[in-house]
């Protein structure tokens, strides 16, 4: 599948609300901060952080928090990009959760992150082929 690229000024909207995102991160643990933005498909925005815990396998990742945001405010979501930041300036994509969930409700959303040769985009089933749908 393609990739569309957003217009820069949504993008950049969408690293904006990603970075300030971020600040509220809860990460006393891993010291990683992350802050991630979905554009939906009605033009919202939703971001979110990650939100670690003392029991470490109860964290909630920044992709996962903005997303069941959206739902709770909005009910059924459309995801058409999700941008991902964080504030050690290393390569970081969405885990493997994270992208099933991104998957369920943007099968053809658009992925910003920061990869391995600088900022990336990809579409989520580059990252995710072959992603689970209950029929
Ligand atoms: N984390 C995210 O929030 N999103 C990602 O895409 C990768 C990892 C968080 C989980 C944990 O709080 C910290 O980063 C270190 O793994």
């Amino acid at each position: 599948m393609p990739t569309k690229t957003l217009p820069s000024s949504v993008q950049a909207k969408l690293l904006r609300a990603a970075r300030k995102a971020m600040k509220n991160a809860h990460a006393p643990y891993s010291k990683f901060r992350v802050g991630a933005a979905i554009l939906l498909s009605n033009g919202k925005i939703f971001s979110g952080c990650n939100v670690e815990n003392a029991s470490y396998g109860m964290t909630n990742c920044a992709e996962r928090t903005a997303i069941f945001s959206a739902v709770a405010e909005l009910g059924p979501i459309e995801i058409r990009a999700v941008t991902v930041v964080n504030d050690h300036g290393v390569p970081c994509s969405p885990c493997g959760a994270c992208r099933q969930v991104i998957y369920e409700f943007g099968p053809d959303a658009v992925i910003y992150f920061e990869g391995g040769d600088g900022p990336k985009q990809s579409h989520i089933t580059e990252l995710l082929p072959e992603g689970f749908r209950l029929q």
